[in-house]
Formats: C-alpha cells, sequence, structure tokens
C-alpha cells in the first residue's frame, strides 16, 4: 500500500529540515513535537527519516579485521588508573567510569573492542558522545568496522549509517500494535544477523530517555553455549541455520515503511568462534532465525524452541543495562542477545541511536 503522507517538517528550535513519513493509523505529525507543552525532540538532528524512493544495492563482503586483534592486553591506554569498572555479573557486562570514548587513541579504540569482546557488554557512563556530532560518532564507530546501514528503519539526513529509535506519544512506529498483542514484551534477538557479515561491536546511546524504564537486557551467548552438556554441544557445532531479513522487510512494506535493500536470507553455523577471544557463543536468536539446515521442520522447531527457552530463561547470564544521560552502551553482537524494555509511560520521549559496525562472516565452531 502506499504510503498516506510523506511530509516535510520543519523543525522550528533548530531549522534543521527533516523528512518524515506519516504512516496509515498515524495522526498526520506536524512537528515531531506531541506531547503537551513539549518543545519537540532535544536532538532534532537526529529525528528518524524514512525515505521511500531509498534505494540501495546488496552488501559487499570484505575482509574484516577486528581490532580486538590489535589491542595490547593489558589495555593501557583504555583502562587507566582513573577508571572504576564495576562487573555486572560474572558472565556478561561491566559498567564503567572514568574513560571518555571521544578522547581515546586508536589504541584505547583496540582495547575497548576486546574489553567489550571479553566482557560482552560494556556500559560507559558520563560520555560526551552525543554531543560530538555525527561526523565525529560516524568516525569513531567505523574504527570498529563499515558501519551498517539499515534497510528498514529510521536514519538520519545525510546519515544512513544511523539507526534510530524513536518514540513519543503519537510516534510507536514499528512498536505499539505489536506490543498490544503480546503478554510480554520480551523480543530476544542480535541485531541484523542475517547479514552476510553481521555486527560485532555495537554502539548504542541515549539522547533523550524517560525518567523511569527502557532498559536494554542482554544475554551471553557464550554462557548460553556453555551451559550444554559436552554431548549435546558435539551436536550442535557443524549445524547451520538461517537467517532471515524476509519477515522485517514485509513488517516495514505493510506499515508503509521503506524497503531500501532487498531482504536477504543467510546461513550461519549455529555456534560461532569470536575471531579474537576464540570463545563459542550460539549464534541463534529469535528474531531472525528460521530454521535448522537439512533438519525437518519439526526437528527445527524442536531444536529451536529448546535454545530460544534455555536462552531466555538464562537470568543467571543476564544483565539489564540503564541509561543515564549520557551513557553509551556497547555490545559484542556476536556473543550476545538483546530485548527492549518497553516499560515506559507511552506520553514519554525516548530517542536513542545505534551505531553497528559489520564484522567478520561467521566462524564455524569445529564439530
Ligand atoms: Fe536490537
Amino acid at each position: 500500500m502506499a504510503p498516506s503522507t510523506t511530509e516535510t517538517i520543519t523543525q522550528t528550535a533548530s531549522q534543521i529540515t527533516v523528512l518524515r513519513l506519516t504512516g496509515e493509523g498515524e495522526p498526520p505529525a506536524s512537528t515531531g513535537s506531541i506531547i503537551a507543552g513539549d518543545q519537540g525532540p532535544r536532538y532534532p538532528r537526529y529525528y528518524p527519516v524514512f525515505k521511500l524512493d531509498e534505494k540501495w544495492p546488496p552488501l559487499q563482503v570484505f575482509d574484516h579485521k577486528d581490532p580486538g586483534a590489535r589491542a595490547d592486553p593489558t589495555k593501557p591506554h583504555l583502562l587507566t588508573g582513573n577508571v572504576k569498572e564495576h562487573i555486572l555479573s560474572p558472565f556478561i557486562g561491566s559498567e564503567i567510569h572514568g574513560v571518555q570514548l571521544s578522547q581515546l587513541s586508536p589504541e584505547g579504540l583496540d582495547e575497548l573492542a576486546l574489553h567489550v569482546a571479553q566482557r560482552k557488554v560494556v556500559v560507559l557512563r558520563d560520555q560526551d558522545f552525543k554531543d560530538i556530532g555525527p561526523e565525529r560518532q560516524v568516525e569513531i564507530a567505523s574504527h570498529f568496522g563499515p558501519i551498517h546501514r539499515h534497510p528498514t528503519s529510521g536514519n538520519i539526513e545525510g546519515f544512513p549509517e544511523f539507526h534510530v529509535v524513536y518514540r513519543d506519544a503519537n510516534h510507536n512506529r514499528f512498536f505499539d500494535r505489536r506490543v498490544k498483542e503480546r503478554a510480554n514484551h520480551t523480543s530476544w534477538h542480535s541485531d541484523v544477523s542475517y547479514e552476510k557479515q553481521p555486527p560485532g561491536t555495537t554502539f548504542f546511546f541515549m539522547l533523550e530517555q524517560p525518567p523511569l524504564g527502557g532498559d536494554t537486557i542482554f544475554s551471553s551467548q557464550v554462557e548460553a553455549y556453555n551451559r550444554l552438556s559436552d554431548e549435546f554441544k558435539k551436536r550442535l557445532e557443524g549445524l547451520r541455520a538461517v537467517h532471515s531479513a524476509v519477515e522485517q522487510a514485509d513488517y516495514s512494506r505493510r506499515e508503509n515503511g521503506p524497503v531500501r535493500r532487498e531482504p536477504v536470507e543467510t546461513e550461519h553455523p549455529l555456534v560461532r568462534v569470536h575471531p579474537v577471544t576464540g570463545e563459542k557463543a550460539l549464534y541463534i536468536n529469535q528474531g531472525f532465525t528460521r530454521r535448522i539446515v537439512g533438519f525437518k521442520v519439526e526437528e527445527s522447531e524442536y531444536l529451536l524452541n529448546f535454545l530460544f527457552d534455555h536462552i531466555s530463561k538464562g537470568a543467571d547470564f543476564h544483565i539489564r543495562a540503564s541509561y543515564e544521560p549520557g551513557t553509551v552502551v556497547l555490545w559484542d553482537n556476536r556473543l550476545t542477545v538483546h530485548s527492549a524494555t518497553p516499560d515506559f509511560s507511552h506520553q514519554e520521549r525516548r530517542h536513542a541511536v545505534r551505531l553497528t559496525p559489520q564484522a567478520e562472516r561467521p566462524i564455524a565452531a569445529a564439530a
């Protein structure tokens, strides 16, 4: 179905013009300022743009050298004397105070890649990152790999690398209808795992946040793998699973959104090996993994459902990352799955941005 309205909006506060696609069922937008008495997004430069005529060719395979492989394992450029690290769980997650991401040297960024791989999730507090501008943000994130351009989500004018996650009282795109149908709102996934070279070190930072709620929960796919018996691990290694972008693209089309690149389906090993740490991790997720190659339908569903259940129930290898003003959360998308927790008021604005550097083609664990 054709879009109902595409309109140009001038954000008077900043004089920045953005395009907003108003989908069916949403009231026509005027400024993105929906909340009574509200002046609009605090960061209008990052207001999501959905251009239906934006079309991109398929992604090209590239040679990825993980920056973590270059890092000094003692991390002298990252973990200096002023740094305080709070371990969130033995298996996953560190909260770090005293590191300024925007000031890290190339060596420091290499060490950060290694640290994120080892800890799976790193929560950096008190960052100026959200205020350094899109050029510098892209430059820093590009240290970790070419930044993925999302085929369906909102990006920002002039910077297709930004994946914008935006909600306010009237802008609940991709969200509310789905949430209403569900008894809980947990949706475990790793980002864009359908790509041939899915993301590695991934950046997520909040521009504007609700006073309560909106955390992200993470699960370690390394520990999920480690908990399995040796016999079961042996059966999994060597298997491959299909990850699909088709449903996401179909959903976007139904919601009058863009499909900038034709959706792909990719086979990945069910157990992958991290190129730097050598750790093995389950590489399946409920969001995008659809079937196990060579299995009959019932067999595939049986095994995938067991693994999805195992991952989602593993509260002893989960963490919850909270956001404060200035927080940047980094995760290794190869070793984790995550879910939003949309528990905040629908009247509040939540405006976040993801930068998603791609990494290597998943390396299969030896069978
Ligand atoms: Fe995600």
